[in-house]
């Protein structure tokens, strides 16, 4: 259930360049899972209006403690980034579906595929595989070295390739640079990242289940309004979905790309 909380800052560190750790400390901890995330109004004042939706990364249910990792990039998340220790933040949340984590099968093999912003909630995803002895493979991709991060927390579960666009950390290209290079073995495979990379996913694997994670523009977050609205292929039921109340999580299929 969606509950709205003041939640307080137990932790923000710039950890990459204008990429930022947050932990935050309450009880809506006690809801979540992996894949979903967030709505967080980035001030005290009235403006800026709209909150700003951001996935959930990590999650400790023993602390009450949660992680999110984003960029400061436009206002909302640039306030966000002024926020200390100790002050609160009011979050709506957790929102969505989620990940299925029991999509893998127990003693099998993921492959998770992240792209920039995408890559955080398939940390705690990851976590909760490994945690039932699914094997992960993670391929994360991004534009630049000084924005990659978390090589360390990634490797400790699971292979871990990173690729820059650049070539300045890891393969040179993208992820389906590495994917060619890898050929690799799995069960389902679940991603979070650009709609390009989603496409060349559901592409590259039309044998496979795969569950892909939407980025869409937000406005409420609760499916009140239609800012998040996608296209459904022809196959599926509806004419189109919203991000934020039907998903974030689609399977592979189901969204038009
Ligand atoms: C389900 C979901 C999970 C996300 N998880 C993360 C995450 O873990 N880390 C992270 O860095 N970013 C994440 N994003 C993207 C993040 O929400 C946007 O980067 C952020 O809202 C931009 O706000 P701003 O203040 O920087 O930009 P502004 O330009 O000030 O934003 C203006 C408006 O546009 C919306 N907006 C702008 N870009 C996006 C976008 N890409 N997606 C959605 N709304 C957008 C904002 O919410 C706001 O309403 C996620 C988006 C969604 C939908
Ligand atoms: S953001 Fe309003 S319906 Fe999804």
């Amino acid at each position: 259930m969606i509950k709205n909380e003041r939640m307080t800052i137990v932790h923000q560190a710039e950890i990459a360049h204008n990429i930022y750790e947050l932990t935050l400390k309450g009880e809506l901890v006690q809801e979540m899972t992996p894949g979903q995330f967030v709505h967080v109004k980035v001030g005290d004042s009235f403006e800026p209006l709209l909150r700003r939706p951001i996935s959930i990364a990590n999650i400790n249910k023993e602390t009450n403690e949660f992680t999110m990792i984003y960029r400061a990039e436009g206002r909302g998340t640039s306030l966000m980034a002024l926020r200390q220790t100790g002050n609160e933040l009011d979050v709506l949340g957790p929102i969505g579906n989620g990940f299925p984590v029991d999509a893998c099968p127990e003693g099998g093999t993921a492959l998770l595929v992240g792209g920039g912003i995408g890559v955080p909630p398939l940390y705690e995803l990851s976590k909760q595989l490994n945690a039932r002895g699914i094997r992960t493979i993670h391929v994360l991709g991004f534009q630049t070295e000084n924005v990659t991060f978390y090589e360390e927390q990634f490797s400790a579960l699971g292979e871990t390739h990173y690729v820059t666009v650049d070539g300045t950390k890891g393969t040179k290209g993208f992820v389906t640079t590495v994917l060619d290079e890898l050929n690799p073995d799995f069960d389902v495979f679940y991603s979070c990242g650009p709609l390009p990379m989603l496409r060349a996913l559901e592409a590259y694997y039309p044998e496979k289940p795969g569950y892909l994670s939407f980025e869409e523009r937000m406005a409420c977050g609760i499916g009140a309004c239609f800012a998040c609205v996608c296209d459904t292929t022809d196959k599926h039921e509806k004419d189109y979905v919203k991000v934020c109340s039907d998903g974030p999580v689609f399977p592979k299929g189901v969204v038009a790309l």
